[in-house]
Order: C-alpha cells, then sequence, then structure tokens
C-alpha cells in the first residue's frame, strides 16, 4: 500500500508539473500572438493597438480572432492583397497617418463584410481599384488624401456607404477636369458626370481625325480636278490650234501622192 500511495503522490506531482508547463506554453503562445510593438486587450473582444509603432508595413500575424485593429500613425505605404483576409471579426480597421499610396481590388478582402469603420483618411492615396471597396457595408473614412478625380472614383464613391462629413471631405489634387483640382468632389465633380466626359473626349478626338481625314481628302480632289482642268484647258488649246495645220490640204494630198 504504502508503494502504491508514493506511485500516487509522485504521478500527481507529475501530473501538476506537466499541467504547469501546458499553462505556460500556452501563456507565451498567447503573448507571442500579440504582434511586435502592438498592445493587446480584451475588451469586448481582442483589441490590437498599433499605434505609432513605426511599422513601415502591416504585421502578418494578426490573430484571426481580432476585432479591433490600430494601425494608426505609422509608415504603412502598401496594403498588400488578402492581408487581412482571415480575419473574420475585424470591425474597426484603422490605417489612419499612413503614406498608403493606393487601394488595390483584394486589399480588404475576407473583412469587407464585417467592418464597421475603415479609417484611411491622412494617406496618399491618389487612386483606389474600381472594386476596392465592392464589399465594404460600414462607414469609411477617405478624407485628407491626395485625391485624383476620375471616372473610377467616381463610381468608387458613388458605390461606397459613405458618411456624409467624410464625402465633402474628399478634395481633388488633380483631376480630369482642371476646374476641379483643389475642389471638394461631391460639391463640384458630381454635377459633372466625370464617366461621360471621358467618352466625350474620345468622341472629340475621334470626330477631329474623321475631319482631319476629310479635309485631306478633299483638298486632294480639289487639287487634282484643278490640275485636271489645268491640263485639260492645255490640251484643248493643243487640239484648237491643231485643225489650222490640218487645214492645209496640200500637205495630205502630199503624202497620198507619195504613197
Ligand atoms: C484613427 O486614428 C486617428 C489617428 O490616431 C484618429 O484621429 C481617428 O479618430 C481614428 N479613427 C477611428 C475611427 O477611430
Amino acid at each position: 500500500m504504502n508503494l502504491v500511495d508514493l506511485w500516487l503522490t509522485r504521478s500527481l506531482s507529475m501530473c501538476l508539473l506537466l499541467q504547469s508547463f501546458v499553462l505556460m506554453i500556452l501563456c507565451f503562445h498567447s503573448a507571442s500572438m500579440c504582434p511586435k510593438g502592438c498592445i493587446c486587450s480584451h475588451t469586448g473582444g481582442l483589441n490590437i493597438s498599433c499605434s505609432n509603432a513605426n511599422l513601415k508595413e502591416i504585421p502578418r500575424d494578426i490573430p484571426p480572432e481580432t476585432v479591433i485593429l490600430y494601425l494608426d500613425s505609422n509608415q504603412i505605404t502598401s496594403i498588400p492583397n488578402d492581408i487581412f483576409k482571415d480575419l473574420h471579426q475585424l470591425k474597426v480597421l484603422n490605417l489612419s497617418k499612413n503614406g498608403i499610396e493606393f487601394i488595390d481590388e483584394h486589399s480588404f478582402k475576407g473583412v469587407a463584410e464585417t467592418l464597421q469603420i475603415l479609417d484611411l483618411s491622412d494617406n496618399q492615396i491618389k487612386s483606389v481599384h474600381k472594386n476596392a471597396f465592392r464589399n465594404l457595408k460600414g462607414r469609411a473614412r477617405i478624407a485628407n488624401n491626395p485625391w485624383h478625380c476620375d471616372c473610377t472614383l467616381q463610381q468608387v464613391l458613388r458605390s461606397m456607404s459613405l458618411n456624409h462629413d467624410t464625402a465633402s471631405n474628399v478634395i481633388c489634387k488633380t483631376s480630369v477636369l482642371d476646374e476641379h483640382a483643389g475642389r471638394a468632389f461631391f460639391t463640384h465633380a458630381n454635377h459633372a458626370d466625370l464617366c461621360n466626359l471621358q467618352q466625350k473626349t474620345t468622341d472629340y478626338a475621334m470626330l477631329v481625325t474623321m475631319f482631319g481625314w476629310f479635309t485631306m481628302v478633299i483638298s486632294y480632289v480639289v487639287y487634282y480636278v484643278r490640275q485636271n482642268q489645268e491640263d485639260a484647258r492645255r490640251h484643248l488649246e493643243y487640239l484648237k490650234s491643231l485643225p489650222s495645220r490640218q487645214k492645209k490640204p496640200d500637205e495630205a494630198d502630199d503624202i497620198s501622192t507619195v504613197v
């Protein structure tokens, strides 16, 4: 019995040791799951704050259960395709105050449906892919970017559920219409259809080219006719001058007599 007791206590202590070891590993694991330079907290879901962390790119080890993700005030310049695709619970994504230049078709793939707030304000975004925000249900902040206002941007903004404050804050740094540069997109460019405008421009180009060809053909015809008229006149004059020679019957008689 004593031996069994001893064995039991030994196995129990072994069990406890093993358990603590497992717990330690778990703790260590969850600690390593917080991306470097970020602060993780659990207030109504996993909340990750990587604000002001000198990040040059978006960390690839963001846990899939993240609900709120702050990546603002860093030096992130691009959003790789599919980078957020596993974050199925993400509701708030703050990418404000970075150097992002372009939003691609799959930048928000996987999170567009769940996102409630997407903050892209204060970046270097000039343009976005026409489907960049296609499935976005939430609100997006896109103010304070050097937007290039064109047909694509018009289509994107019209299909987006932007909150109204932000929409009027979209300032065209450059535009397909010179007079819109430096002005708010929704108050000015909205009146002009930037998509039809492009259509019109190509139409005009076509018209001008056709007119050019037409003018060339007409002038060539006119030149040709004039030239011919000149030739015809000369020929006529030549013909007129001919009968006077033919009127010399003697010559003809001479020939016939020779023959
Ligand atoms: C995102 O971060 C910026 C900069 O810290 C802050 O001003 C802004 O309010 C944040 N946006 C949201 C939606 O929380």
